[in-house]
């Protein structure tokens, strides 16, 4: 048999939520959709509009949808790492970021699929590639976005264009060792975070064109907060990455 008709690996589609009650509801059914085989498992941090409850009412209709409640916003990386830990006990062999406001177009997740399928340990869904494009964001936010990547770029030169991407599929050997380290980051950093410590772990990361389209229902939880810890961290991991660089020429 060859590889293209091996059957899919068992794949779930982690979705964070915070507050997605409007949006989570169309998303989960173009995903569901476009990646029938798939398990979806929805990890809300207690919103306070509902979205968790929603969820559990369609995760009894539907047996690949999952959810797994969390006590309080903690953030978009403590929320991933649960999620994770529980795709990986549960056995699945690929394991994907999906954002709950269709942001990312679930259309769009088979290609990230079959950058693994052709030997990716980590394929990104990237903004930034030839052939990315980001619709309907705000100036603000396009520079925001480039300007961080530009800074990710100088600073940890890691080649990758969108390494603050959050529509991404990992082959479970390279999460399983890429969570057993102390990933602390809480914001969305942690893309950043995994994307480096992916890097340094030797994996094939595969950059996918992809659409980003501006979220229709709900709003961003991008923050002060979060940026102030992007770069503050990026920053001491470009001081820590320099250093052992520097080190390894003296040796
Ligand atoms: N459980 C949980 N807890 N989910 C969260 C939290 C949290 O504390 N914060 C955000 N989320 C969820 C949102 O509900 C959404 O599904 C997803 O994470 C992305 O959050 P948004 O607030 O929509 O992010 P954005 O559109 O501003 O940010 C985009 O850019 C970031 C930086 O490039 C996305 O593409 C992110 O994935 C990306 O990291
Ligand atoms: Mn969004």
């Amino acid at each position: 048999m060859t590889a293209s008709n091996a059957p899919a690996p068992p794949t779930l589609v982690v979705v964070p939520t915070y507050d997605e009650r409007a949006a989570l509801p169309g998303t989960l059914a173009r995903l569901r959709a476009a990646v029938p085989a798939a398990h979806v498992l929805v990890v809300d941090d207690n919103s306070p509009d509902g979205t968790g409850a929603w969820a559990e009412e369609r995760a009894a209709q539907d047996p690949h949808v999952h959810v797994l409640h969390r006590a309080g916003k903690e953030g978009l990386g403590p929320a991933y790492l649960a999620g994770f830990a529980w795709g990986l006990g549960e056995g699945y062999e690929v394991l994907c970021e999906m954002d709950a406001d269709a942001s990312h177009r679930p259309e769009q997740l088979p290609g990230l699929l079959e950058a693994v399928r052709r030997g990716a340990d980590l394929a990104i869904g990237s903004r930034w590639v030839p052939g990315g494009r980001v619709h309907d964001w705000p100036l603000r936010r396009l520079l925001l976005s480039r300007g961080a990547n530009l800074y990710v770029r100088a600073v940890l030169g890691l080649g990758v264009a969108d390494a603050t991407a959050g529509f991404r599929a990992y082959r479970a050997e390279l999460l399983t060792t890429l969570v057993r380290g102390d990933v602390a980051s809480q914001g969305y950093c942690f893309q950043v975070d995994m994307t480096r410590r992916a890097r340094a772990a030797g994996a094939a990361i595969s950059e996918v064109p992809i659409d980003f389209d501006e979220r229709a229902e709900g709003v961003s939880k991008m923050s002060s907060g979060i940026v102030r810890e992007a770069l503050v961290k990026v920053t001491l991991w470009g001081l820590t990455h320099r250093t052992q660089q520097l080190l390894g020429l003296l040796r």
